[in-house]
């Protein structure tokens, strides 16, 4: 199989800073009235943040946060509000915010890319609750909060790759899904993890049509799942997930179709096989259980050896290339060692 290297710009766990430190570092450059040259002069900036604790640039597409609507329960605005800065810049341009919120696949709210945002306007997302159980030994119901409790979120800059050919670069909020498989403590009989979506078709109105086999169910293997860069979002843009984007916990793998990345999660199942998931009951010659981006392997309907960029409009439809894994190939191809990835797509 041939494997690109992927964006060495990525940001690795080390790379991420405290936002004390990156805070400081903004003093010290408003100090040496520097702020806001942001890349003009990288090399002031450069030496100015090694001045601040070893902290690094401020990353090439930082972005502003977006603030929260309404109320957010207070947990989680603190848990936003001090969540950790990348500081490695990622070289592709963020998706605007307007656009990550307004071109969704949430097929509990409806089929057309602007339903969610329409449909899942009042969703309501409290209490939440989730499930672990199965294959661990701390099985339990969890109120959300429990569940963020002992995480430190991190703001993480990832490629999201749909298997419908779009792509986008999204600055995710959450936390590394391995530290919270750890605390559950699965045993050694467990080789998969399942997810759930909240199957409630009064809060979720299209679960009342057959448009899909509710509820949404996905899987990874245990190894995927304790990946690095496998992690639980509960924010995008520096602020809480917007309804659409599947509040208020989903899951993100970057390196797969974009399916994979299940919405309101309420259910985490530790098992010995394989679950049955969403697309594999509805199409499974179409849609796999590892569904990792792969440009040479392609949908039975359609080629995936290119992507859209969003934004895109008829004119300009930002066309690139796909890179094997979605550009994580570094990182994760090693768990397919040995695979066939045209059988086990
Ligand atoms: N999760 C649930 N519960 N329901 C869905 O319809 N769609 C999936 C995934 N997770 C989906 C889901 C698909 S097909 C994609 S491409 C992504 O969510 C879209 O995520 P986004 O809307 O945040 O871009």
């Amino acid at each position: 199989m041939f494997i690109r290297r992927s964006d060495p710009s990525l940001p690795r766990p080390s790379e991420i800073t405290p936002e004390s430190v990156y805070l400081e570092r903004r003093h010290l450059l408003k100090q040496l009235g520097v702020a806001g040259l942001g890349l003009a002069s990288p090399g002031l900036v450069a030496a100015a943040g090694q001045g601040a604790a070893g902290a690094r640039p401020a990353p090439a597409n930082a972005y502003t946060a977006i603030a929260d609507r309404g109320n957010l329960p207070p947990f989680l605005a603190k848990a936003l509000a001090a969540r950790q800065r990348v500081t490695r810049p990622f070289s592709e341009a963020l998706t605007p915010y307007e656009v990550v919120s307004g071109y969704n696949n949430f097929y509990e709210f409806g089929f057309d890319k602007s339903d969610p945002a329409q449909n899942a306007r009042n969703f309501r997302v409290e209490p939440w609750r989730v499930r672990v159980d199965g294959e661990c030994e701390a099985p339990a119901d969890y109120t959300l909060e429990d569940l963020l409790a002992p995480h430190t979120l991190q703001d993480r800059i990832y490629r999201f790759r749909c298997v419908e050919g779009w792509s986008m670069v999204v600055p995710w909020v959450g936390f590394p899904l391995a530290d919270l498989i750890r605390r559950m403590r699965p045993t050694s009989k467990a080789r998969h993890v399942e997810f759930t979506t909240l199957h409630d078709p009064q809060r979720m109105p299209a679960q009342h049509t057959d448009l899909l086999d509710w509820p949404y169910v996905e899987g990874l293997r245990l190894d995927e799942a304790m990946h690095p860069l496998t992690m639980l979002a509960v924010g995008l843009y520096g602020r809480s997930l917007p309804p659409q984007n599947g509040a208020p916990l989903r899951l993100v793998v970057p390196w797969k179709y974009g399916f994979k990345s299940i919405k309101s999660i309420v259910r985490i199942r530790f098992l010995a096989q394989a679950p049955r998931t969403t697309w594999q009951r509805m199409a499974p010659e179409e849609y796999g259980y590892y569904a990792n981006v792969n440009p040479r392997v392609d949908h039975p309907r359609w080629s995936q050896a290119r992507e859209r960029r969003l934004p895109t409009t008829f004119f300009s439809p930002n066309w690139r290339e796909t890179l094997p894994f979605n550009g994580y190939a570094r990182d994760v191809a090693t768990l397919y060692r040995g695979m066939d990835l045209h059988r086990h797509f």
